[in-house]
């Protein structure tokens, strides 16, 4: 199987190829004068090939490199994409009358034999994707293995809210670790309420995990309730660092010691990579 890395996830698409024993293909990306993109496949003939494209969809460019990477590769026997942070998921329905559902809008144009997301915001917008096999990978686990490697005082891992529990009882199912979740309320789309629920805190360090860090709003907010009840310090664990404008200031500001995430999106802070997830998958393929 070859291996194509997409500009937003080479260094994903990399790793996963060190996995597979392999090397990743090499592109050239650039840019028309007007600015429109340009992408080649350089080495390797993929004609009748299977190829994996990985690419992360996090800018509008993003996307539109995964599609005309979708398209060179035309010729190969088998197309395999993988998208470890698919953008516009939060957009799922019409919130307000007159909204485009911009999930949908994007899936519909990704066309492959097998499609792999690592933790969805929502699973269903998978069906909109023309592809025999749709498939969401979850890093939960991995990220508790790194939770678990942080030398942590008394530890407790906290979703901020009840949607996240899920990432909070896989990371606990890895180590052991006690978990909990507080209670959140959306009031715009950067400000939230939270409210605690019982629990010690008192001197214990806390691994606040969700999927996704955006402006930083949910975990700012939760920093602040947790440090009020006595927390030591407070780490914040998201699949997903799309950390939105000022979000890493705003939340150092609020007392983090520290922010990990993977890299579905290829950042400072990606200290956990999904390479063996994406490489374990593309194995049963
Ligand atoms: C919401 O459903 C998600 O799981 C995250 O909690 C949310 O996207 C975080 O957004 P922000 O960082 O802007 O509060």
């Amino acid at each position: 199987m070859k291996i194509i890395g997409g500009p937003a996830s080479q260094l994903l698409a990399s790793r996963v190829a060190r996995e597979l024993n392999d090397k990743p293909v090499v592109c050239e990306f650039d840019k028309f004068p007007d600015g429109e993109q340009y992408i080649r496949i350089l080495d390797g003939d993929i004609e009748n090939e299977r190829v994996t494209i990985i690419q992360c969809t996090y800018t509008d460019s993003d996307l539109i490199s995964l599609l005309q990477l979708i398209d060179a590769c035309e010729d190969a026997k088998q197309i395999n994409v993988v998208i470890p942070y698919l953008g516009y998921s939060r957009q799922d329905k019409k919130f307000k009358n007159g909204e485009a559902i911009s999930a949908r809008a994007i899936t519909r144009t990704l066309t492959a034999d097998n499609v792999f997301t690592v933790n969805v915001h929502e699973k269903s917008i998978l069906e909109y994707i023309d592809a025999n096999n749709t498939t969401d990978l979850e890093a939960s686990y991995l990220m508790g293995n790194h939770i678990e490697s942080l030398d942590l005082k008394n530890p407790l891992i906290v979703a901020p809210d009840s949607g996240a529990i899920y990432l909070a009882e896989n990371a606990s199912s890895k180590t052991g670790i006690e978990y909990d979740y507080l209670e959140k309320e959306r009031i715009s789309g950067d400000e939230v309420s939270i409210k605690t629920k019982n629990m010690d805190i008192t001197g214990r360090d806390v691994v606040l995990i969700d999927d996704m860090i955006a402006t930083g709003g949910t975990m700012a907010e939760s920093i602040k309730i947790l440090k009020s009840q006595g927390a030591n310090d407070v780490y914040l664990a998201c699949v997903h660092p799309v950390l939105a404008k000022n979000a890493v200031l705003r939340l150092f500001n609020a007392g983090v010691r520290d922010i990990i995430s993977t890299d579905t999106i290829e950042k400072a802070e990606s200290a956990v990579s999904v390479a063996p997830l994406i490489a374990d998958s593309l194995n049963k393929i």
